[in-house]
């Protein structure tokens, strides 16, 4: 086998910028030790998302001048529409601005008090608009996902026994719509076979209850399938991205990961009345349906790059190099969650760093000597970004799992930039036993991980 290479060439560059480790301890110290509040031109390798940072392709950017700006009726949206539908099959398309727009207007109609929305696992915003509307949002993930050192094929398949057990308890009626996320975001980017989303769908079914598939990774999602589940080694990845949304009456998506746009997003529904209702509250919220918040450009590269993430070579570039980023840690000892998954590479805080407890941010500690050591800047999914206090005892109460994500943009780095983070990620375990734990000196009520700021402790 040979190497598998970037199936691009590079035609635009965008220069990084090299700091010192003495500039960046400035930095960080100013930022308050929180890379969220760091400004991008201070960080060499930017791994905080693969949300809205692809690189786009030429195709694109020409789609950017083909741009119908039309208000109302453009021929972009008809492009985007086909694009769409000819993914998903379903028969109503609405544009929105990114993914949360649309999980704004789904659960406004769907949810509210009394209502419950079962997932694999939530990503923050769907669960927070499932909540803003009253609704509650239930995870239901398999045993196997939530243990980061089992390696299993589909880590992110949906607990069907629970969701049975959920329904009979809570009343169908009660269950406006069952959601699947492809892939797992929060449960370390793993994929769901086929299967799982047809055994859901069957019991779903059986109770008249609609599903719906949160597709922002549904190409990395399709891959995966290819690759370790029988029965589809021969299929394109079309075959399997359509058969996966044949099972799902709607879908929400942010075109910002697997369309390979830096802004976008649909929601795709089968049901007449939800669809009208959908595109009333869209004209408020967001715009006219053949544009619904985004420019006539922006519906362009949505279309063009639906086409081109299904391209194999691509996928496949994409999912080795999680793999490969994974493997390099992994030889040197650094735990991460196993396998790794589509987008990014999860290194597992409580192991690497055993002795500093989550009410300490064993995560935060990571991230912010992989900036200090090497300029990279990942994200902490961990006691930050899920802690809670316990009401009574003011206790934190740390999540299940503490995680460091480095989640890689798409088509922006090559491998010698990926041979670099795993230098540094080496680097930075081998002097472990340095690192030191941080406290809070100040946090928002809300989604506190944004703008809080740090000490280390001494
Ligand atoms: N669903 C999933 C699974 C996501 O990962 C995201 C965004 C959204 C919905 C919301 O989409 O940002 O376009 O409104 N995830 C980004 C991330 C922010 O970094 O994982 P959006």
């Amino acid at each position: 086998m040979k190497t598998i290479i970037e199936p691009f060439r590079i035609k635009s560059v965008e220069p990084i910028r090299f700091t010192t480790r003495e500039e960046r301890q400035q930095i960080l110290t100013d930022a308050g030790y929180n890379p969220f509040l760091i400004h991008a031109d201070d960080v060499l390798i930017d791994l905080l998302t693969d949300s809205g940072t692809s690189a786009m392709s030429s195709k694109q950017w020409a789609g950017i001048m083909e741009g119908d700006e039309s208000y109302a009726g453009s021929k972009s949206f008809y492009r985007f529409e086909a694009a769409v539908r000819n993914i998903t099959g379903h028969k109503y398309i609405i544009p929105t601005h990114q993914g949360r727009a649309a999980e704004k207007i789904l659960f406004a109609i769907t949810g509210g008090e009394g209502k419950y929305i079962p997932n694999n696992t939530h990503f923050d915003t769907t669960r927070a608009n499932i909540e803003y509307s009253g609704a509650v949002a239930v995870d239901m993930l398999n045993e196997i996902g939530k243990h980061p050192e089992i390696r299993a094929d589909f880590k992110g398949n949906m607990d069907v026994e629970a969701l049975k057990k959920f329904i009979a308890d809570q009343g169908a009626e009660n269950i406006p719509l069952v959601m699947i996320t492809v892939t797992n975001n929060s449960g370390g980017g793993q994929p769901v076979s086929m299967q799982n989303i047809r055994d859901v769908k069957s019991v779903c079914r059986q109770h008249n209850i609609p599903l719906f598939l949160d597709a922002c990774r549904f190409a990395e999602n399709a891959y995966f399938i290819k690759l370790r589940e029988p029965g589809y080694q021969n299929k394109s990845m079309l075959e399997i991205a359509q058969e996966m949304f044949s099972y799902a009456d709607g879908a929400t998506m942010s075109a910002k990961k697997d369309a390979l746009v830096n802004i976008g997003g649909f929601l795709s529904l089968n049901d007449d009345n939800l669809a009208m209702n959908s595109r009333n509250l869209l004209i408020v919220t967001e715009g006219f349906p053949t544009y619904g918040g985004l420019a006539g450009r922006d519906l362009e590269a949505v279309a063009q790059g639906l086409e081109e993430v299904l391209d194999e070579h691509y996928l496949q570039y994409r999912i080795r190099t999680a793999e490969y980023l994974g493997e390099k840690i992994l030889a040197a000892g650094v735990p991460i969650i196993e396998p790794t998954g589509g987008h990014a590479v999860y290194i597992d805080a409580k192991r690497f760093l055993p002795n500093i407890p989550g009410k300490f941010y064993p995560g935060q500690a990571i991230v912010n000597e992989l900036y200090l050591e090497g300029g990279i800047r990942g994200v902490e999914i961990g006691s930050v970004m899920f802690g809670k206090y316990d009401k009574k005892t003011g206790e934190l109460i740390s999540p299940s799992m503490e995680l460091v994500r480095l989640a890689l943009p798409r088509r922006v780095y090559t491998q010698s930039h990926v041979d670099y983070v795993a230098e540094v990620i080496i680097e930075v375990f081998k002097n472990r036993d340095a690192l030191k734990g941080y406290k809070i000196t100040y946090e928002a009520p809300m989604l506190r991980h944004f703008t809080a700021t740090f000490e280390p402790l001494s």
